[in-house]
């Protein structure tokens, strides 16, 4: 099921202005090899990775599970070049392989159970092309992100109107956190639950290895330095046909 954040049309209009691109954008569009390669976005959201491999020259193909996503990456500016499917890696049929398949933004950590990831891998298995590679990172958790987000506020500045922003968590068990954003507009407030999921390297990797699939040394950050468990914030997979 995707996130309801991500189907509410006012939030999906409001997630480009609150997540613009960042380095982690950069890490993924410097992974494609020589335009024109095959590239699948899983969980494209509204599509700024997309539109930037577009740019480069790339065949692109953006998935996602959110209405309300994908009609703002429709209507972006290389919309028209990019196929657009609406499903999860676990309903989808794009109908062809791909040398480059991502997962960005820590849509991963959506996938809930390990039937979920078991799912999305299995996918990512059937639509590789052989010597191709799937790139996807997930939180570390052991990282205090409770620390870093209960009560976390800001204010972000949406084409001159001003919205307050702000996390509040809700729980947090081994291995989920459910938080609730609130975006508070000049007329109305919206409330918005969520639930990740923070899974271990361990079992991530196994998952992986079930699927068929051998992973690349882990990497722990934007810039290519290897994973180290006990700071690095991100876990950063590469995996290939076995
Ligand atoms: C945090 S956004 C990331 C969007 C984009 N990848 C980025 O980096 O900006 C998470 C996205 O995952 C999508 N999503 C939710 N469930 C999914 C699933 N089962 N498979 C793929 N994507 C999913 C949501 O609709 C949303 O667009």
């Amino acid at each position: 099921m995707p996130d309801a954040h991500y189907d509410d049309p006012v939030l999906a209009a409001l997630y480009d202005v609150q997540c613009g691109w960042s380095e982690d954008r950069d890490f993924y569009l410097a992974l494609a090899g020589t335009p024109p390669q095959d590239v699948l976005d899983l969980g494209c959201g509204t599509g700024l990775l997309c539109n930037a491999y577009a740019a480069e020259g790339h065949r692109v193909t953006g998935l996602d599970p959110s209405p309300g996503m994908l009609d703002v990456a429709r209507r972006s500016p290389r919309g028209a070049e990019i196929e657009w499917i609406l499903g999860t890696a676990e309903t989808a049929r794009p109908g062809k392989t791909f040398d480059l398949i991502i997962m960005t933004g820590h849509a991963f950590q959506v996938l809930l159970e390990d039937a979920d990831i078991a799912g999305t891998l299995a996918f990512i298995r059937e639509h590789l092309k052989p010597g191709g590679r799937a790139v996807f990172e997930s939180r570390n958790p052991a990282i205090d992100w409770v620390k870093d987000w209960d009560g976390h506020t800001e204010t972000i500045d949406l084409h001159g109107v001003p919205v307050g922003y702000s996390v509040h968590v809700l729980d947090r068990t081994a291995d989920r956190m459910t938080f609730e954003q609130r975006y508070a507009f000049p007329d109305r407030t919206l409330p918005s639950l969520s639930t990740l999921r923070f899974a271990s390297r361990a079992e991530i990797e196994a998952l992986i290895a079930a699927a068929g699939l051998v992973a690349d040394p882990l990497q722990g950050d934007w810039q290519g330095g290897l994973f180290d468990p006990e700071i690095s914030e991100e876990m950063i997979f590469t995996v290939r046909i076995s």
